[in-house]
């Protein structure tokens, strides 16, 4: 009878101890894409690791590791593998921009991931590339899915923030939000045909080049990740020019959704 009212206490002091200390990452590729988080980033503390320059501090009262994770899946999988060895991290969430894939898609729009892949990972045959699924170190090499799945409840949270967050209109169009795959690979798209076809094969809302690598480390290490992106352009010819003119306030917005998603995702502490 005492065990019985004694053990939901005990669990709960257990989930208590393992969450303290634990910080939730916020990850981004490239300087403007953390420069809004960093600007906020109350008793900010600087340390380099290997490469990796990590901000330590709290917002909206969570304790926060911000990091750049610089461009690309390499680039992307080693910040995570130096994050994930040097903190005792909660949650992962990437923060930044994409080009937009969906025909409706403009600048500015914001799509949440609720799932990722890497488009680049597999066989060239004579007929074509197939794409195949990654493989999982952490479970005896096993195949991966070939969609990784984000956090249930970061993407439920993420949701919520879309339904009531107001954000800074981008070139005349006030931001949209889409929910589906971003699809990953180590290359910046300006070509409409190529941006077609992820579309197409993949059903992919959007293009970027890290977040299906960090989505993989996340998988292997059991840590829970979203990623969201505001779209800087249309991944089609004029691609580069858009995202020099959207890079900023796309980013912006996208680090606006992580703001609220904080305030709605918390940690126990
Ligand atoms: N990030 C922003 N725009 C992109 C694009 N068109 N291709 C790949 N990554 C991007």
């Amino acid at each position: 009878m005492v065990l019985k009212r004694i053990l939901p206490i005990v669990f709960m002091l257990l989930i208590v101890l393992k969450m303290h200390g634990q910080r939730i990452a916020i990850m981004g590729a490239m300087d403007e894409e953390i420069e809004l988080l960093k600007s906020k980033l109350e008793h900010k503390k600087e340390v380099n690791k290997n490469g990796v320059t990590f901000y330590t501090g709290k917002l909206k009262g969570q304790k926060i590791v911000l990091l750049k994770a610089g461009i690309g899946k390499v680039n992307a999988a080693y910040s995570t593998a130096i994050l994930t060895s040097s903190f005792k991290i909660e949650a992962l969430i990437f923060t930044g921009v994409a080009g937009g894939l969906h025909p409706g898609i403009k600048p500015g729009d914001i799509v949440i991931a609720d799932k990722m892949i890497q488009y680049d990972f597999g066989q060239l045959k004579e007929e074509g590339f197939e794409t195949w699924p990654t493989r999982n170190l952490s479970q005896n090499n096993e195949k991966n899915s070939l969609y990784l799945k984000v956090d249930a409840t970061l993407l439920v949270e993420s949701k919520k923030v879309s339904n009531t967050i107001n954000l800074q209109p981008v070139n005349g169009n006030q931001p949209k939000f889409y929910v589906g795959t971003i699809a990953t690979g180590d290359t910046f798209v300006s070509d409409p045909k190529k941006a077609k076809d992820l579309y197409s094969n993949f059903n992919a809302l959007a293009t970027e080049m890290e977040g299906a690598a960090v989505a993989q480390v996340c998988n292997m290490l059991g840590l829970p990740y979203i990623v969201i992106r505001s779209c800087s352009d249309n991944a089609n010819t004029s691609a580069h020019t858009d995202y020099f003119k959207f890079v900023q306030i796309a980013s912006v917005n996208s680090a606006q959704m992580v703001l609220e998603l904080l305030e709605n995702y918390k940690v126990i502490e």
